[in-house]
């Protein structure tokens, strides 16, 4: 009996060009370099450029995963962008995305679950390829999360980045006997009773403005390494793996500490553990991705090697997902 599996055929970034360091955002906020690198390992983020949006983040971060594939959009059928800042509050930026990669066929949308959104986008394709919906997706986190932010919250306005990763998905028959590639196992978790942690104060039906991200950042931290762990437990147990299996774990960026203490906790060698924070900061959807592509790029991650993704966010929401590379 085949098996129907989503295999990696690439994947791709994209950053946008203006860097701003600790010490840059410390001119103008009551904050330092030694605090934000010690509380959460972040050194520099990157910020999109007036008049640069989600979907151009996006579309730059499709190109370069269609290029490492060596595929074109006319070999897409599906387009998934996990972001929390779309262009607009509709049409979804996947249709834009869509537009801007010159594609009339296929089908396009987005998907909601803040820096979790990746993991969420993933699964999704996963599920459209299997039951035939979808032979090739395009799976995209990005985000211009800098446009949420209140410059004058240090607890907040320190955190964050924005760019873009794309990853290609495509419809395997693995024959009888053969080893298991693609995309083994999934879990995703939500519970929206934890909404007020991690939020913004405004939205098309309530306030009719986009507003403002407002995190109780202590409270996050502590629902964080459980939450995190239980999950990729739930992915290695359904998929009969252990966490020695892993070659690589990539989780949602953050901060260092709780990325730190999810790797300590689960009992996987730092050197396993791929880590961007220090250069991207939080990019939300974004983060899984860029980790991606930065570990595909160096040549850590090759074919044949296990990787965990793993994100939690606001909602909360959380998930992770097992992929033979
Ligand atoms: O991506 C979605 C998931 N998000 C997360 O996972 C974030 C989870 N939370 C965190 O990463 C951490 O809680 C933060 C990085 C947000 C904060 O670190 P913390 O160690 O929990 O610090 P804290 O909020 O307890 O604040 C400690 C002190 C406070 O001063 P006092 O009250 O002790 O005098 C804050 O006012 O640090 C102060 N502080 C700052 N100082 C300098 C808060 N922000 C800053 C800042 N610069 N930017």
């Amino acid at each position: 009996m085949t098996r129907v599996r989503s295999i990696v055929r690439g994947v791709g970034s994209y950053l946008p060009q203006n860097v701003v360091t600790n010490a840059e955002l410390a001119k103008t906020v009551d904050t330092s370099d030694e605090w934000i690198q010690q509380r959460v390992g972040i050194k520099e983020r990157h910020i999109a450029a007036e008049g640069e949006f989600t979907s151009d983040l996006a579309v730059a971060a499709a190109k370069a995963a269609l290029d490492n594939a060596g595929l074109t959009p006319e070999d897409i059928d599906l387009i998934i962008v996990a972001t929390t800042t779309p262009d607009y509050t509709f049409p979804a930026a996947a249709t834009l995305v869509q537009m801007k990669l010159g594609m009339h066929h296929g089908f396009a949308f987005d998907i909601q679950a803040v820096c979790s959104g990746f993991v969420y986008a993933v699964t999704t394709a996963d599920s459209y390829i299997k039951n035939g919906l979808a032979k090739r997706a395009l799976v995209i986190g990005a985000e211009t999360f800098t446009r949420l932010l209140d410059w004058t919250d240090r607890t907040t306005c320190v955190l964050f980045g924005d760019g873009a990763g794309a990853m290609i998905l495509e419809r395997a028959e693995l024959a009888e006997g053969e080893p298991e590639r693609g995309i083994i196992a999934s879990a995703l978790r939500s519970d929206g009773h934890h909404w007020d942690k991690l939020y913004v104060d405004g939205g098309p039906s309530s306030t009719g403005t986009a507003g403002h991200v407002h995190m109780q950042g202590p409270e996050v931290f502590r629902h964080a390494v459980g939450k995190i762990t239980d999950v990729v437990y739930a992915t290695l147990e359904q998929s009969g793996h252990t966490v020695a299996d892993l070659d690589w774990f990539v989780p949602h960026q953050a901060n260092k500490r709780i990325i730190d203490g999810a790797g300590a906790k689960l009992g996987l060698p730092p050197e396993k553990v791929v880590t961007t924070v220090d250069i991207h900061a939080n990019t939300s959807a974004a983060s899984v991705p860029l980790a991606l592509s930065v570990a595909v790029a160096d040549g850590r991650i090759k074919a044949g090697d296990l990787v965990m993704l793993e994100a939690m966010g606001g909602g909360f929401t959380w998930g992770a997902s097992l992929i033979r590379w």
